[in-house]
């Protein structure tokens, strides 16, 4: 079979990557690591020629995203998600995460009720707390693997809060929301004035079968509500270099959340970043995506044909997102030893579930964002150590 460039196992020691930050989190030495959402993959070549390009240039001062910056922002959106956007109502920041800091500071009062839905990416949690909002947690209910939205609950949630922040695709359980869904959920919020901050990070990420709406393509009313998060970093493997467009119709907004990015001290962002979201929504690495879309499909696929033989695990295949949400309920076991087994037993160093809010007892979360090899030598450790 013809070798996949995504298929080279790339040694990142000596690089500072989080991912292998053992002692910080006092980790076994040889558990396996795949926690962390970024991949084990190098970024395209279009996107390493460009950065290559800069530092041959040599002159890195202050900069501002160029007229061309803002072309390929827009056409990968038009492109890739039937997105019209206007590029200059982007708000730049220094990730998602931040992002997300940025708009609730902005947009919302102190105290204010934030709605998320559990089990749900653990950011969404402390952001809430961190800027003295409230959470409103809606948990997603799940139905043999699949996870859907409690409407009703929502609704009643949304009479108490000023926004919510919705993961789509949703991080961990891999939902691809649907039109229906989102209509729902946007019309509820929009009836009770609550803001959409929707996070469509992992975006680009839905598998066969799923196709993923932007939230502000819904309607001209529910664009000027949303703050559409987005970013390169999970798509092309960017996150060290700290970009991400906030898309923000609304110029009212817009206005309140540049304001309060000058309050944070922060004017430009890293010429690194903006130089390597040019070049990846520019055009040249459309195919890569696609290639690297297809490989994830066929780790996940692996991981369902692996899991399906292990007594107590289950495994539902995400729509979207390259996470894989492992079901562990049918161990029995209590948090502290079902953490025991898999990272001391298993050798695998996941994200634990209860991380994702109470409703991820029972779960680990793997990310398949790893050159096939290692998929399969994460199975047979699992396998080794199932009871
Ligand atoms: C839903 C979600 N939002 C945001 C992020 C992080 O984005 P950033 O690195 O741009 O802050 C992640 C990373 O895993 C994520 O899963």
């Amino acid at each position: 079979m013809r070798r996949s460039v995504f298929d080279e196992v790339i040694n990142r020691s000596g690089t500072g990557a989080l991912m292998l930050a053992r002692e910080r989190y006092g980790v076994p030495a040889d558990a396996l690591p795949l926690w962390v959402a970024d991949m084990a993959f190098r970024t395209p070549p279009t996107v390493t020629e460009a950065l290559a390009e800069r530092v041959r240039h040599g002159i890195f001062g202050y900069s501002l995203p160029t007229p061309a910056y803002y072309d390929a922002l827009a056409g990968w959106f038009e492109r890739r998600h039937a997105w019209e956007l206007d590029p200059r109502t982007a708000v730049l920041t220094r990730g998602v995460v931040h992002g997300l800091y940025l708009t609730l500071e902005a947009l919302t009062a102190p105290g204010a009720g934030v709605i998320i839905q559990p089990p749900v990416y653990p950011p969404f949690f402390e952001v809430v707390r961190d800027t003295g909002r409230r959470v409103l947690a809606n948990p997603l209910v799940e139905d043999a693997g699949r996870y859907v939205i409690d409407f009703d609950h929502f609704e009643a949630l949304a009479r108490d809060a000023s926004a919510f922040i919705l993961c789509s695709p949703h991080n961990p359980v891999g939902r691809v929301w649907t039109r229906s869904e989102l209509s729902r959920l946007a019309e509820i919020c929009l009836r009770h004035d609550v803001w959409i901050i929707s996070d469509e990070v992992h975006q680009d990420f839905v598998y066969p079968g799923g196709r993923h709406v932007v939230t502000a393509t819904l309607d001209p009313a529910v664009a000027a509500r949303t703050v559409t998060c987005t970013a390169p970093s999970k798509t092309f493997n960017l996150a060290g270099l700290q970009l991400a467009n906030l898309l923000v119709s609304d110029p009212a907004a817009r206005a309140r959340l540049t304001a309060t990015y000058g309050a944070q001290g922060l004017s430009q962002q890293p010429v690194v970043g903006l130089l390597a979201c040019q070049a990846a929504y520019g055009g040249g690495a459309d195919a890569w995506v696609d290639e690297l879309v297809a490989y994830l499909a066929g780790n996940l696929a692996l991981i369902e044909a692996g899991v399906a033989d292990l007594p107590g695990l289950r495994f539902t295949r995400p729509e979207g997102t390259y996470l894989a949400w492992l079901d562990l309920r049918g161990l029995d076991l209590e948090p502290a030893p079902l953490r025991r087994l898999v990272l001391e037993g298993a050798r695998l160093w996941l994200s634990d579930g209860p991380t994702f809010g109470a409703e991820g007892a029972g779960f680990q979360r793997l990310n398949a964002a790893v050159p096939r090899s290692v998929i399969e030598s994460a199975l047979e450790r699992l396998a080794a150590a199932v009871p």
